[in-house]
């Protein structure tokens, strides 16, 4: 590959959502630092965050009881310690939120807390009834670009890491907006990439949701963490030619029902929670619905100004012809957010030095096996600034190793129409890896999986192809080890919780998993 002279930055940041802005407001105070995104900055998965940001801002009690709430979602596969470091600090994160300016929705001077699933009570904070992400998007977006240490490059495309001949991490290859590729050296690399939802061919993600981040790490030959576990947001909007658009879980938190199309209200069949239990359960429960007939979201018995409560799900069913508290709304599961990633400590180290991950590419062991409601975006702030924290402490004098140009970059055939190619993977994920799985279904992903040949070129739908190609390798290989259910990873032929043989996260090294 040709690539231009090196750059040199202190720190690169791979992607502008919550976790890397949050990161790099850090980081500049300890040396130059390079954010690059593949889009504008503003789009990311934070900035389509509806319903809140989950926090204890209610003291002791709350912060115990948000620390028990996120144990129990996560199916008994929680990181214990990094859900307390979580709880604990997530109260003084968001008074920093706060303080850079960040507006949540207030009443009367107080601020505004919802409920959502698997919560013991309300401890939500929105913004702008249900642009929570925007939000915090926006103010993160200021700060970051008055601040002189950082330096934003948008519509970048990260193709690769850039290894150190001896070992670890020491920058990234990139292709920049005049289509060049680039080499930029730094001490130290945090990828802050996001999810990867465009992996299945029904997803609540952003086009930008490839799981780049996750698939650069697997090939440097970092360890990865249950990516057998991902989430199904339960009510997408369901109607043929429309975006698989949220709706958020706010929206039961504020009352909704589900239901099946003879009319019955199912959930209190399923859950004690009824509506309000864990995500999986209310995704795995529509699905089970969903194979007689349609299932609505129903808030037609909730006296509230919803227009107002929810004033963008509201403009957006307008243009399809429905309305919340007038109609029954059509709902289905769609792919949401990936509990699995890079495996990191708390403060983002990966197991290759040089190299820290945030937020959702990265995995922490916080979710275990099913994330509590809008603890993603607390996510992406608090260990976003623990991850700086520890690039900036770690840092230290560059190391001596050289550079080495990653010969992934180089990788793949001419495999023709590259949309086709994408569409029939991420169709192929959604039927024999989604939310119901066996063996007999996963075993024949992963032989079409291996028998793909992968699109080659540096542009970046290309470089979009081999990481969701990786990405769903990746899922089918760990999905297939965990022989039992849990949280959001269910198997028809091993439909039990088994603790003694998987009470673990699992490891992926390349293509071997461990537990
Ligand atoms: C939602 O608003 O339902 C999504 C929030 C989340 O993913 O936690």
């Amino acid at each position: 590959v040709r690539v231009s002279a090196a750059e040199r930055f202190d720190f690169v940041v791979v992607g502008a959502g919550i976790a890397g802005l949050r990161a790099a407001m850090t980081l500049a105070k300890a040396g130059s630092v390079l954010v690059v995104t593949k889009e504008k900055m503003a789009e990311s998965n934070t900035a389509y965050a509806q319903g809140g940001i989950a926090v204890a801002m209610g003291g002791a009690e709350d912060v115990a009881e948000h620390l028990d709430d996120t144990v129990m979602a996560g199916d008994g596969l929680v990181n214990r310690e990094a859900a307390q470091v979580l709880v604990e600090q997530g109260p003084a994160r968001v008074e920093e939120l706060l303080a850079w300016g960040t507006e949540f929705d207030r009443e009367q001077g107080e601020l505004m807390r919802t409920r959502e699933g698997a919560h013991s009570r309300s401890r939500i904070l929105h913004a702008h009834g249900d642009a929570t992400g925007w939000e915090i998007a926006r103010s993160l977006l200021r700060m970051v670009t008055a601040n002189s240490g950082i330096e934003v490059r948008e519509f970048v495309t990260t193709i690769d890491l850039l290894r150190a001949d001896t070992d670890g991490i020491r920058g990234v290859v990139l292709e920049d907006a005049q289509g060049e590729t680039r080499v930029v050296e730094a001490c130290a690399v945090l990828l802050a990439s996001g999810g990867a939802g465009q992996v299945y061919s029904d997803t609540t993600n952003p086009a930008v949701a490839t799981g780049d981040g996750i698939a650069m790490a697997w090939r440097a030959g970092a360890a990865l963490s249950d990516m057998e576990f991902y989430q199904f947001h339960p009510t997408a909007f369901s109607q043929r030619g429309a975006p698989r658009f949220l709706l958020s879980e706010a929206l039961r938190g504020e009352g909704a029902y589900l239901r099946n199309a003879a009319g019955e209200r199912f959930m209190p069949r399923y859950h004690k929670l009824a509506e309000l239990a864990p995500r999986d359960v209310v995704a795995r429960a529509i699905t089970r619905e969903g194979l007689t007939g349609e299932v609505y979201l129903d808030m037609r018995h909730v006296q509230k100004d919803l227009k107002g409560r929810f004033p963008g799900i509201s403009a957006f069913l307008e243009r399809y012809g429905f309305e919340l508290g007038r109609d029954l709304i059509p709902v289905r599961p769609a792919a949401h957010y990936l509990m699995g990633g890079v495996r990191t400590d708390t403060h983002g180290r990966t197991s290759l030095p040089g190299l820290y991950a945030a937020g959702e590419c990265a995995c922490t062991g916080v979710h275990g096996a099913n994330r509590l409601a809008s603890n993603s975006l607390l996510e992406g702030l608090v260990f976003g600034a623990l991850a700086a924290e520890a690039m900036v402490e770690e840092c230290g004098e560059p190391r001596a190793s050289k550079a080495v140009v990653p010969s992934s970059v180089q990788e793949g055939s001419d495999v023709g129409d590259v949309e086709a190619w994408i569409t029939h993977l991420r169709a192929l994920m959604w039927e024999k890896a989604g939310l119901l799985r066996d063996a007999a279904r996963l075993r024949e992903a992963k032989a079409e999986l291996q028998a793909m040949v992968l699109p080659a070129g540096e542009t970046r739908r290309c470089v979009e192809a081999r990481n969701l190609h990786a990405i769903a390798m990746m899922i089918v290989i760990a999905a297939l080890a965990r022989e039992e259910s849990r949280g959001a990873h269910f198997r028809n032929d091993f439909p039990q919780r088994d603790d003694v043989k998987f009470g673990k996260h699992s490891v992926l090294r390349g293509s071997v998993v461990g537990f």
